[in-house]
């Protein structure tokens, strides 16, 4: 019996319809679209402005389109993953609640947290159960809505960040395509350099950590840069070794989405011609467990049945990693 793949068999994908522009960061902090476009490639992301709305409506926004790009009955799925970094409350968990509001009704569902690889560690989680033919359909969202934890006055976090949502399907697949290979890492030095002080069990909210904008993101962006740039090189590098993979191999790479420089940079070290590098950063920003699936989403006209497909993220902690797989279908 020829061993069982984890493939992905559908995405979709979801941003909000309010863009904030380069040109409206210029008016709220010291910045230019100039320096932002050169340093980051951002020109613009999307927000999710409408009161009392979470990470779940992104969530179940980009569940939706899956279903309907890849005619899939929510009430056959087994599982439901929701990788996010922003869930809408603490305690009650968010992957529950879009599991029932999606009509996952013979689902279960938790939430999966790593911060920017979120959604490389849900595949990897994902692709272990279907492995194990434990589960036969796993939905993996990753959403954020980055816009809840960003301080528009700090010019170093509010020109990277944007919210938005995007979900795959995993099923097992007895062709050999599918998730190949991973090579996950972490190190907790991470922790320092990219962080929110408060409103978890080390320093609890309070009126004095809200006055002192503790509840935001921190981001020491230099630091974080330079472990990024190594780091997601590195691990490419790695799984392009061990699997005896050349630049030619190689269809697409499907980075993580946090600068422009950083994808640049690792999709040099793999030696990638430029049209094997997928880029959606200029339109939404960091989209922080989102910027995988959002690419999956965007550029699934692109693939074919066969490709070789690198992901490779970078996020607090550290945590980081690369995972090959062969993509599993042609979209009509
Ligand atoms: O997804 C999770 C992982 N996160 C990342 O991977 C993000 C990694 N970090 C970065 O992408 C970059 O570090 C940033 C985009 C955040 C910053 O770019 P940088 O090239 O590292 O800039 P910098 O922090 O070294 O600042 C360079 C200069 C400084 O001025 P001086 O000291 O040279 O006079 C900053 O004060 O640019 C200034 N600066 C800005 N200027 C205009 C910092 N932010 C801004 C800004 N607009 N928004």
């Amino acid at each position: 019996m020829s061993k069982i793949t984890a493939a992905i068999t559908a995405v979709g994908g979801y941003v909000p319809d309010y863009v904030l522009s380069n040109q409206v960061l210029e008016t709220l902090v010291d910045t230019n679209d100039e320096w932002i476009t050169t340093r980051t490639g951002i020109k613009e992301r999307r927000l999710l402005k409408e009161q009392g709305k979470g990470t779940s409506y992104l969530a179940i926004k980009a569940a939706q389109d899956l279903f309907k790009r890849g005619n899939i009955n929510p009430a056959e799925i087994d599982l439901v993953i929701m990788a996010t970094a922003t869930p809408d409350m603490p305690v009650a968990t968010t992957g529950v609640y879009v599991a029932t509001q999606i009509g996952a009704v013979n689902a279960f569902a938790y939430d999966l947290s790593a911060a920017c690889s979120s959604f490389l560690y849900g595949m990897s989680t994902a692709a272990a159960y279907i492995e194990s033919g434990r589960y036969k359909k796993v939905l993996l969202i990753g959403a954020d809505k980055m816009s809840s934890i960003i301080d528009y006055t700090d010019r170093a976090t509010c020109i990277i960040f944007g919210d938005g949502g995007g979900a795959v399907l995993f099923e097992p697949n007895n062709e050999g395509l599918g998730l190949q290979d991973e090579f996950l890492r972490s190190d907790g030095i991470g922790r320092e350099y990219l962080k929110i002080d408060a409103g978890g069990s080390i320093l609890p909210a309070s009126k004095q950590t809200v006055e002192n904008s503790q509840h935001f993101v921190f981001q020491d962006g230099k630091t974080v840069f330079k472990y990024a740039v190594s780091g997601m090189a590195d691990v490419s590098d790695k799984i392009m070794q061990r699997n005896n993979l050349t630049k030619e191999d190689i269809n697409w790479l499907i980075a993580h989405q946090a600068n422009k420089r950083i994808i640049d940079a690792t999709a040099s070290r793999m030696e990638l011609d430029e049209e094997k590098v997928l880029v959606n950063i200029h339109k939404y920003g960091n989209t922080t467990s989102a910027t995988l699936p959002l690419l999956l989403s965007d550029f699934e006209h692109k693939f074919k049945k066969g490709d070789n497909l690198i992901f490779a993220a970078f996020g607090g902690g550290f945590t980081w990693g690369s995972i090959y797989l062969k993509w599993a279908y042609n979209k009509q």
